[in-house]
């Protein structure tokens, strides 16, 4: 299959630096420096990759569902990516910064086109909210916070909702809930070639109390070992079609399962305690997340978690340490909450309902804010 790109751009050496990306993956190239002409040409393009440069006011780029538009930016603006967002793109580079992630997202989409499987791509494009929860630290409430926010979701807004647990080596979402594993996404192995939503409701299951569709991961660190990336990102886009939110609960280790999901995520929410430790830990964290193109600005906020009157930082503090936005705070409850958690028992169970702890009142406020 033939497949070619327009590139508008008035940068001949943006220009120049992108053609020679597509030419190493075999893309044939077509630069414009206006887009309006070349996008009611008679050609259509498997790719639109088109520089903010060529917009005047006011312009509104949009492209046929079966091309991928990306925009071209030259300012990492929240207002600017969003409105490229809006109208269906696919992503928004920044460069020339960015160009590294460019080759990756033409790496990665190519070889779908070429495979024909097109419709794994646009999963992608208008699909449901990514949320994943992580933290580089161990017991900052990732677990505990992501099962709640999906019960919130579910029980308090209808939403459609799958959990998938990401801590492939230990598991932890099943003891939350209270379910016996029994299957998990590594049984889907041998199906990933035409992997379907059919088959990821085989082996999940749906919690009885709240509707929560829940995918458990094998909780054996050996199995975890045998995990294909291109499984687990597979997964979450199909379920990313299929489901409003998709929550995902990490590990801390930043290993190639972490990676994918904070990849696939359109939200991450940063887990912080508020402690100088924790901040350390969120440096570290932030420095890889640049280095690997994960969690821009506009992903990535942070949740205070634990907050208790004698935690050593408070929310001031933790605003003027860190550049990330506070997405909310929940207290320090653990009296109230872990006899709910030690018995698998939900947060939420009907909506309207009188929350019974600070921290599902806590939660289910980041949630409501969250849905605005
Ligand atoms: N806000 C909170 N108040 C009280 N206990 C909490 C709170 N957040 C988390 N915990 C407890 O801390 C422990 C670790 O939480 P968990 O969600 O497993 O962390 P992680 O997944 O980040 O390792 C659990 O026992 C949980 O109940
Ligand atoms: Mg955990």
């Amino acid at each position: 299959m033939k497949i070619n790109a327009l590139i508008a751009t008035k940068n001949t050496e943006i220009a120049q630096l992108i053609e020679n990306i597509l030419k190493q993956l075999q893309i044939e190239v077509v630069i414009s420096s206006d887009w309006k002409s070349a996008l009611f040409s008679q050609e259509t393009y498997s790719y639109y990759l088109v520089d903010q440069n060529t917009l005047e006011p006011g312009d509104s780029v949009r492209v046929s569902s079966t091309s991928i538009l990306i925009g071209l930016i030259h300012e990492a603006s929240f207002e600017n990516a969003r409105m490229w967002m809006k109208n269906g793109a696919f992503d928004v580079i920044l460069i020339p910064h960015e160009l590294d992630a460019l080759k990756t997202i033409l790496e990665k989409t190519s070889e779908l086109i070429r495979l024909n499987r097109m419709e794994l791509l646009h999963d992608d494009v208008g699909g449901g909210r990514v949320s994943a929860f992580y933290s580089a630290k161990g017991g900052s409430g990732k677990t505990m916070v992501a099962s709640m926010f999906a019960q919130c979701l579910k029980v308090n807004h209808e939403k459609r909702v799958i959990l998938i647990d990401l801590n492939a080596q230990y598991g932890g979402v099943e003891a939350v809930f209270g379910i016996d594993p029994i299957r998990s996404y590594y049984d889907l192995r041998p199906v990933i070639k035409e992997l379907s939503l059919t088959h990821i409701l085989n082996v999940s299951v749906n919690d009885q109390t709240t509707g929560v569709q829940i995918l458990l991961g094998p909780a054996n660190p050996e199995k975890a070992e045998q995990l294909p990336e291109e499984l687990i990102s597979k997964v979450i886009r199909i379920c990313r079609a299929n489901f409003d939110h998709v929550v995902l609960d990490l590990p801390s280790a930043f290993n190639p399962i972490s990676y994918t999901g904070l990849q696939e995520a359109t939200d991450i929410y940063y887990l912080l305690t508020p402690e100088s430790m924790a901040i350390r830990s969120l440096k570290q964290a932030t420095t890889l997340f640049r280095r690997f193109h994960l969690g821009n600005k506009e992903k990535l906020s942070i949740i205070v978690n634990r907050k208790h009157r004698k935690s050593e930082l408070t929310e001031k503090d933790i605003a003027r340490l860190v550049d990330i936005p506070i997405a909310g705070t929940i207290q320090s409850d653990y009296f109230a909450i872990q006899p709910t958690i030690n018995m698998g028992r939900p947060f939420y169970r009907k909506k309207k309902e009188k929350v019974r702890t600070k921290v599902s009142l806590d939660v289910r406020k980041i949630v409501e804010k969250v849905m605005k």
